[in-house]
Formats: C-alpha cells, sequence, structure tokens
C-alpha cells in the first residue's frame, strides 16, 4: 500500500579518503559531494524509488543547507510536503569520511531534527490515513517517535523502528515496534554484547523478544541477517556486490524492509528485499543518492 517515513533529514557533506585520518592528522581527499541524507529522509527515497508510494516527515531549518536540500530531495519520489521548515533551527548536517575500503565514519549535528515535536506526530497520524508502515530512526527526540509509533499501532499500521544510532531504549519502545532493525553495534547497545554470528544473534533476539518486541531482525553486516519473531526465524546470506560506498546501506535495508511488508510480502522474503537494497546502496556514492530502483532490486534478488 503505502509507507511513512518520520525522521531525520540532513545535507551530507561527504569527502573520499584514502584512509580514516588518525586523530590529530591531516589528510587528502581525492574527491567531495554534497547529497540529502538523514536516516529518516534516506530511508524515504529507498522506499519511493522501490515505486511504493512514501510520505516523509521532518524538519530542516530556514538556512542556505535547507533551502538547497528541499531543492534537491524534489527530485526523488517521496511526498515531501510534510517537512517543515523551522525558523528558529539549523539544518541538520552530516560530516562524512568515506575510505578506500568503503567503510565510513559520521559526525551529525542534529539542528532541526531534534526540534520535532507533537506538530511531527500529527502530521504522522494524517499521512497514516493512506499508509500500512511507519519508518522510525533515532536521529529525531525518541519521545515523538513513540508517539508516533502508539498512533500507527491504533492505525493498524506496521511499526520499523530503526535503532540507529542506538541508545538503551525503555520498554515502551519495544512493545510499540513491531521490527526493530539494529546492527552488530546497536545490537551492544541494547542487550549488552555484540553479536558476531548467527547463535549469537539468535541469544540476542532472544533478549529483545523477551522485553515485548515482535520481530528482532538483527543486521550482521557482510555476514547477512538474522530474523526471529515467536512463530518463525531464519537467515538471509548477503548479496555480492562490489561494494565502494557503505553510508546508508542500512537506511536502504529499512526501505526495502517496509516497501516489502508495505506489499503484504512474507517476512522471509521482505528481509530478501532490506538485504538486496542495502547491497545495492553500497554500489554508488552517497546517502540518498544510493538507493537502488525496483528493476536494479528485483534483478538482483533473481540472482539467489
Ligand atoms: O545512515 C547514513 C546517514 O547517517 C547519513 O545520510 C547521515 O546524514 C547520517 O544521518
Amino acid at each position: 500500500m503505502a509507507v511513512v517515513v518520520l525522521g531525520s533529514i540532513n545535507m551530507d557533506l561527504t569527502t573520499y579518503v584514502p584512509r580514516l585520518p588518525a586523530p590529530g592528522e591531516t589528510l587528502f581527499g581525492s574527491s567531495f559531494i554534497t547529497v540529502p541524507g538523514g536516516k529518516g529522509f534516506n530511508q524515504a527515497a529507498a522506499a519511493g524509488r522501490l515505486g511504493t508510494p512514501t510520505q516523509f516527515i521532518g524538519r530542516v531549518g530556514d538556512d542556505a543547507f535547507g533551502k538547497g536540500v528541499l531543492e534537491l530531495v524534489a527530485d526523488e519520489s517521496v511526498d515531501i510536503s510534510g517537512i517543515l521548515v523551522d525558523p528558529d533551527s539549523g539544518t541538520g548536517l552530516a560530516v562524512i569520511s568515506v575510505d578506500e575500503a568503503a567503510e565510513n565514519a559520521i559526525i551529525v549535528i542534529s539542528g532541526a531534527n531534534m526540534a520535532h515535536d507533537s506538530q511531527e506526530v500529527a502530521r504522522t497520524r494524517e499521512a497514516l490515513q493512506t499508509a500500512n508502515v511507519l519508518l522510525l530512526q533515532m536521529e529525531s527526540p525518541l519521545d515523538v517517535s513513540l508517539a508516533a509509533a502508539q498512533a500507527a499501532r491504533e492505525m493498524g499500521a506496521t511499526v520499523i523502528f530503526d535503532p540507529a544510532p542506538a541508545t538503551p531504549l525503555p520498554p515502551e519502545a519495544y512493545q510499540r515496534a513491531n521490527l526493530m532493525t539494529p546492527n552488530e553495534l546497536e545490537t551492544e547497545v541494547l542487550v549488552g554484547f555484540r553479536p558476531s554470528n548467527q547463535a549469537e544473534a539468535a541469544q540476542a533476539a532472544e533478549i529483545l523478544l523477551g522485553r515485548g518486541l515482535e520481530t528482532a531482525v538483527i543486521k550482521l553486516g557482510a555476514q547477512g541477517v538474522y530474523y526471529q519473531s515467536a512463530t518463525e526465524s531464519g537467515f538471509v546470506e548477503p548479496f555480492a556486490v562490489n561494494a565502494i560506498d557503505t553510508v546508508a546501506a542500512g537506511d536502504a535495508f529499512n526501505g526495502g524492509l517496509g516497501v516489502a511488508l508495505s506489499e503484504g510480502k512474507s517476512l522471509a522474503e521482505a528481509i530478501r528485499w532490506g538485504a538486496a537494497a542495502g547491497a545495492l546502496a553500497t554500489t554508488k556514492p552517497g546517502a540518498s543518492s544510493s538507493m537502488p530502483t525496483r528493476a536494479e532490486l528485483e534483478q538482483l534478488l533473481k540472482t539467489k
């Protein structure tokens, strides 16, 4: 049916470097790009490019970066009428370095993203009248996201909560999310150990389910994805691609997962969609700019 994303939108200032700099070191980079990012908007861009009607709810500041980011995101297949221009905050910024091994380091200045309040909850509720999936992350205030999650559950929508960047969560976060999608580092923050294989991911999933979560989806990076609910569990092997930039791969995963669930696909198939979208996002530079099209995703899904 349709997807709503509530979350952050940033201007990403991305440098490509031979390796990530050591403390105190000055490095020459090879190139620089400026693209829209933010975990929230990246998930929306992913869902939109996969062909599902997608609405994004967020905020930018009334400044040059805000104007620039709004111009750029107008090209995506995302309804951006839910972006508020906040006269009292700066636009969110991310300063990113990507090395030759495709690894990244990101510093976020939240700005308007952390000024979300009950207005975002109201706009999310309105958007959910025509949608069946809500995607949330943690680059905007948790209380606002949890209020939106409650509204979504009352309206019968599925809530996919990406605990990124992770902090320990209150009990209601596990109870209001249908699915939670931590990577290894985020899982460690939530459960106290970092899973490095399927068995450890299963242990972590048990803990999350014990807190009231319906479905744990644990992203193990290049190893694959483990998922578990009360009735099923499984593991999706990674898709082989030529990775050049891992920025927003996790966001692409959530966009793909959300689209597949909104279309009524099974959990196992939806995880495959997420894994394929995440893999494809590593093959192109930038954040929202790296999201795959539906044709690209379907092509990769056919390979296994
Ligand atoms: O997940 C990648 C995103 O994290 C980037 O687009 C950056 O803006 C930060 O929010």
